[in-house]
């Protein structure tokens, strides 16, 4: 059975992390299916939007796999490493938004494919967090980096120095999730998002992800620069003409893509 399910809606793929008995654990194979479905959909310019999700009640992802980990060695480590930090690559830098729908625990490994993407609605049940220390290890996806740049550098020393858990209401407190939704309730919501970023100008969409990807890591008028570059840029496109003509003629814009 695959460990990865892909679902397609018009311009939305939903993408379900599968292995719910182990409660969605990230061994090699589902980074390896995940990772290749990512930039499978980046070749392809009509995907608009993709949201993650886990199959099953009780998780998006519980973490990286204990079970393969407790055997590994450094440099197995490092191999397995960079083929989350290679995953977490292909989210970010792929031209659609990525929307993390979590479903229930989003631990370690879980929790950092989720910090990968755009942002993050979660269910009223869900708990996220960085447990490894309780493992005698660390964050190894990019956690102690892309958690401290979501919610500040002392907030992410205190959940990966503690492996403290928290729920769905307080990681909205701190900023961790966008939104909590009752649990019924968060596919056919993150649904809806998704449809509709999808029915927006996607060179514009793709932009603004890239814009303030690239932009977080560098200096304030070097980043404002790169976003007149792109702004700029859009006004070359079709879908900038149909947009505000169809403004203008006050009627609803079909964007093309290009
Ligand atoms: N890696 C491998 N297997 C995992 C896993 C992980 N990260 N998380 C859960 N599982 C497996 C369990 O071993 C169990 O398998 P089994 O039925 O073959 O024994 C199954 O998933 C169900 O988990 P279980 O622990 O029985 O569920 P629970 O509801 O009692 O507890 C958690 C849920 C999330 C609290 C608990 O599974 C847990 O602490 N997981 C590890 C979280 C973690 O440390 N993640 C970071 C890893 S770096």
């Amino acid at each position: 059975m695959s460990t990865l399910l892909t679902d397609r809606d018009e311009h939305v793929v939903t993408l379900t992390l599968n292995r719910p008995d182990k409660l969605n654990a990230l061994n090699d194979e589902l980074l390896t299916e995940l990772g290749r479905a990512t930039l499978e959909f980046a070749h392809d310019p009509t995907v608009r939007c993709v949201i993650v999700t886990g199959a099953g009640d009780k998780a998006f992802a519980a973490g990286a796999d204990i079970a393969a980990m407790s055997e590994m060695t450094p440099v197995q480590a490092k191999q397995f490493a960079d083929a989350g930090h290679r995953l977490g690559l292909a989210l970010e830098l792929a031209h659609f938004p990525v929307i993390a729908a979590v479903n229930g625990f989003a631990l370690g490994g879980g929790c950092e494919i989720a910090l990968c993407c755009d942002f993050i609605y979660a269910s009223d049940r869900a708990k996220l967090g960085q447990p490894e220390v309780n493992l005698g290890v660390m964050p190894g996806f990019g956690g102690t980096q892309r958690l401290a740049r979501r919610v500040g550098a002392a907030r992410a020393r205190e959940l990966c120095m503690t492996g403290d858990v928290l729920t769905a209401d307080e990681a909205l407190r701190i900023g961790l999730v966008n939104a909590v939704v009752p649990h019924a309730e968060l596919l056919p919501k993150v649904r809806e998002v998704g449809k509709k970023i999808a029915s927006k100008g996607p060179l514009a969409v793709a932009a603004v992800k890239r814009a303030i990807l690239r932009g977080a890591d560098v200096p304030l008028p070097t980043a404002n620069e790169l976003e007149a570059t792109a702004f700029a840029a859009l006004f070359g496109t079709h879908d900038q003409r149909e947009g505000m003509k169809a403004f203008l003629e006050k009627r609803p814009a079909k964007f093309e893509g290009r």
